[in-house]
């Protein structure tokens, strides 16, 4: 790792947060979290409203005080350093624009006040990237949620920060918009090397985006790892079930000893951990990993058609399993055209049968 790479490296050691507000109970946002993010990395921090991803991203930007634990950017503790000496671009929602000027001037001010000679034509190069420079003439009070949202983005953009802080950078875009932008800030990440976060709570965006994602819930970290990673081997129940669309079947099981596991009435599937005979766990099963197979397939289990949708890539079959609470959807081939009240035979290859201890929801 070259001097400069080094200096890119983001740490979080044991960071925490309690919010001590008058009036109210002490709360622990953020409790004592690590994140080792390589230089030139791309992190999205995932997670459910309210699990302290903001609190995270201010505290390492420097826009609330740390409770605990420390902020590295590269060997230097920046936990008491102002914001402005932290060296770290963000891309907050509510971060304001002067009123008075107009857009291309916010976005030139602070290279200007640092005596760029090549401020405008900065500005000017990434608005064309962000699809924004028909925004540059206007003034900050006439601006849409979506258009304020890329002209925050074109700002920590512009600055070129070795450490780069995105929340929620393109929430308030439509669709088309939303993938264009998404797909030109990865490549300006990759171009420029900035080490990022970026916070979200849409897992396709984390998912394409991210070289890893930290799933984050109650205040902690609940596994960082590869998209891959955190989609084939979730680290708990809740990761796997946040991550993964339509969502992972969850069903009570019962080990069976030789290296399957049996649900309810319906049968059993086959799983590559081994479980004692009788142990209850927590099966997780996604949708995309279910096969139909035959009747006399030794490790399957049964179950009724309730719905079919046809999605013409693929089809959703919802189902009933005998003995068990809930449905399950399954995925299947498109010529499958099932209907309601089919009986079919599911199984799954072992590796994708993913076993959850159901007392602490960590993964056997
Ligand atoms: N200034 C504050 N005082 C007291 N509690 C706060 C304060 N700011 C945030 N919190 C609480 O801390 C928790 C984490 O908030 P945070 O804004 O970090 O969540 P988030 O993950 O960014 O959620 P969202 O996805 O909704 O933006 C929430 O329960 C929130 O109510
Ligand atoms: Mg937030």
């Amino acid at each position: 790792m070259t001097a400069a790479a080094a200096a890119q490296r983001l740490r979080l050691e044991s960071l925490r947060k309690i919010y001590q507000s008058r009036g109210r109970d002490p709360f622990e946002a953020v409790k004592g979290i690590d994140l080792d993010i390589e230089p030139g990395e791309l992190v999205a921090l995932l997670g459910p409203s309210g699990c302290g991803k903001t609190t995270t991203l201010r505290m390492i930007a420097g826009l609330e005080t740390v409770t605990g634990g420390r902020i590295l950017i590269g060997d230097r503790s920046v936990g008491s350093l102002p914001p402005g000496r932290r060296n770290v671009g963000v891309g907050f929602e509510s971060y304001a624009l002067y009123p008075p000027l107009s857009v291309r001037e916010n976005l030139a001010y602070g290279l200007k006040a640092r005596r760029d000679p090549d401020a405008l034509r900065k500005v000017d190069a990434i608005a064309e990237r962000l699809e924004m420079t028909d925004l540059l003439p206007l003034r900050p009070a006439g601006l849409s949620s979506g258009q304020k949202q890329r002209v925050a983005l074109a700002r920590a953009l512009v600055r070129n920060p070795p450490v780069l802080l995105l929340d929620e950078p393109l929430s308030h875009l439509d669709a088309g918009q939303r993938q264009r932008v998404r797909r030109e800030l990865k490549v300006l990440q990759r171009e420029f090397g900035y080490t990022t976060i970026i916070v979200t709570h849409d897992q396709l965006e984390a998912l394409s985006l991210a070289d890893r994602i930290a799933v984050m819930d109650a205040g902690e970290i609940q596994q960082f790892g590869t998209p891959d990673e955190i989609f084939d081997r979730p680290a708990n129940r809740f990761v796997a079930d946040f991550v993964g669309e339509p969502p992972i079947n969850l069903l009570p099981g019962v080990g069976g000893g030789t290296g399957e596991v049996r649900l309810g009435d319906a049968g059993t599937l086959p799983t590559a951990a081994h479980l004692s005979s009788g142990t209850e766990v927590t099966v997780g099963l996604r949708p995309q990993d279910c096969r139909l197979t035959t009747v006399d397939a030794a490790t399957s289990v049964t179950a009724t058609v309730l719905v079919y949708e046809n999605l013409l890539e693929y089809g959703l079959a919802t189902v009933e399993l005998p003995g068990l609470p809930g449905r399950v959807v399954v995925q299947v081939d498109a010529s499958e055209r099932l209907s309601a009240g089919d009986k079919v035979q599911i199984t799954a290859p072992p590796d994708r049968v993913h076993l959850f201890d159901a007392t602490t929801t960590h993964r056997l």
